[in-house]
């Protein structure tokens, strides 16, 4: 067909440009590297399985079983009830106790989030986040034309929120608190103290409660309560997947549980209508998700004890490195180290630079919330410990070089 000579670019949409994912953005420059013959070590994707960590077995015979038994077709969009019971039992069990039909499957916590942010926040809405956040609530709050309210964690207590800071950021249009607690990408959890005054502030501002809740089997010295344990009647939704304690990221599937307070029941059926419109999440791999929580799970103290190594090894080289600082992590598999920058340099021009110069590509800070300037950065650390040792003696050398250079 011959083109008209007006024909242009297809426009796209201007919250593009407000959404940004500087853990996938930043892999092109690895790849460029990569192309040179530069070995490099992807130290970007909290993904377990890609540093040789096994989904269990009984967990894959679930879903091998769940397609021959013919379970193709499409499911009911708030999941298979089996999967809706085994979550109601898992959180009830931890002390935030929900029926099976206040639980949702999706499409990994990623759909979880998308759903509910959709469901209950407006364009021009506001949802405080942390800072550093996991970039996921920023990116779906571009997509809804929402705003993320950040509220700072200090590394200087352990990562912990910033409560007067947090107190500071609310107005009329706040409508949720995310509560990332362990913590991607600190490493942090936090105490009963400051979780009880995060729920305290959220029922006085009448803001539900998003409790990111992954890694909460991954506390280094075991299993961390859910934050609802604390108050079961409080405006919750928590969200957990098989993505990180049951070691199949590449599944999709994960849930939420939404909180028994009649307060919800509005949200739950808001929530309900928007998974009907992408009719249901994953199928067969529902089937493994009663395995997953209610069955054999002997591999997560394992994996604990492996994440702890590394962890030690993380702090321990870290904190010994010229120029730089780290609070350690206690739970999960990130850190977020700070380096001290010469003025006017910023996280990202060292992260590129770490990994044009020695191939180690981690995400700088400022794709999480940060400032440019604060020199902070997140390493995933589920490389084995000696390539651990390795990494951060190229690291080392690398900022070395770099301090010096100003
Ligand atoms: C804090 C946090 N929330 C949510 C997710 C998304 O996980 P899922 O694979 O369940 O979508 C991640 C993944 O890294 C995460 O770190």
């Amino acid at each position: 067909m011959p083109r008209a000579a007006s024909a242009q670019d297809i426009p796209v949409a201007h919250r593009v440009s407000t959404f940004s994912y500087a853990i996938r953005n930043i892999v092109a420059e690895a790849q460029r590297v990569e192309s040179t013959g530069t070995r490099v070590r992807y130290l970007n994707v909290g993904d377990p399985n890609a540093f040789g960590f096994k989904t269990p077995p009984h967990l894959i015979a679930a879903v091998e079983r769940a397609m021959r038994d013919g379970h193709n077709g499409y499911g009911p969009s708030a999941g298979i009830t089996a999967a809706r019971e085994a979550v109601a039992t898992e959180l009830t069990s931890h002390g935030f106790p929900i029926s099976a039909d206040r639980a949702l499957i999706t499409a990994g916590t990623s759909e979880a989030i998308e759903l509910v942010l959709t469901a209950l926040v407006d364009g021009g809405g506001e949802v405080l986040v942390p800072m550093p956040t996991y970039p996921l609530y920023t990116a779906v709050l571009a997509k809804i034309d929402a705003r993320a309210k950040f509220y700072r964690t200090d590394p200087s207590r352990g990562w912990q929120p910033d409560l007067d800071h947090l107190k500071s950021l609310v107005t009329p249009a706040t409508r949720a608190l995310v509560v990332i607690d362990p913590n991607n990408p600190t490493g942090a959890t936090y105490p009963t103290s400051t979780r009880r005054e995060l729920l305290e502030f959220a029922e006085r501002h009448n803001l539900v409660v998003l409790a990111d809740e992954v890694y909460g089997d991954l506390g280094h010295d075991g299993p961390i309560d859910p934050i609802g344990k604390l108050d079961p009647d409080a405006a919750i939704i928590t969200f957990s997947s098989m993505s990180k304690a049951y070691l199949a990221p590449g599944w999709r599937t994960g849930w939420m549980g939404v909180g028994r307070t009649p307060r919800l029941d509005p949200a739950l059926a808001a929530i309900k209508k928007m998974a009907d419109g992408r009719l249901c999440g994953t199928v067969p791999m529902q089937f493994a998700v009663a395995e997953a929580l209610l069955g054999d799970r002997s591999h997560q103290p394992i994996f604990r004890a492996e994440l702890k190594k590394r962890a030690d090894v993380t702090a321990r080289s870290l904190n010994a490195m010229p120029g730089m600082t780290c609070v350690a992590p206690i739970a999960g598999f990130y850190v977020m180290p700070q380096v001290a920058l010469p003025p006017g340099r910023t996280d990202e021009e060292y992260v590129l630079g770490l990994l044009r110069a020695t191939g180690v590509l981690c995400v700088y800070g400022s794709g999480f919330g940060m400032p440019k300037e604060g020199g902070f950065f997140r390493i995933v650390f589920l490389a084995p410990p000696d390539e651990l040792h390795e990494i951060y003696g190229l690291m080392g050398d690398f900022t070395r070089t770099f301090l010096s250079n100003g």
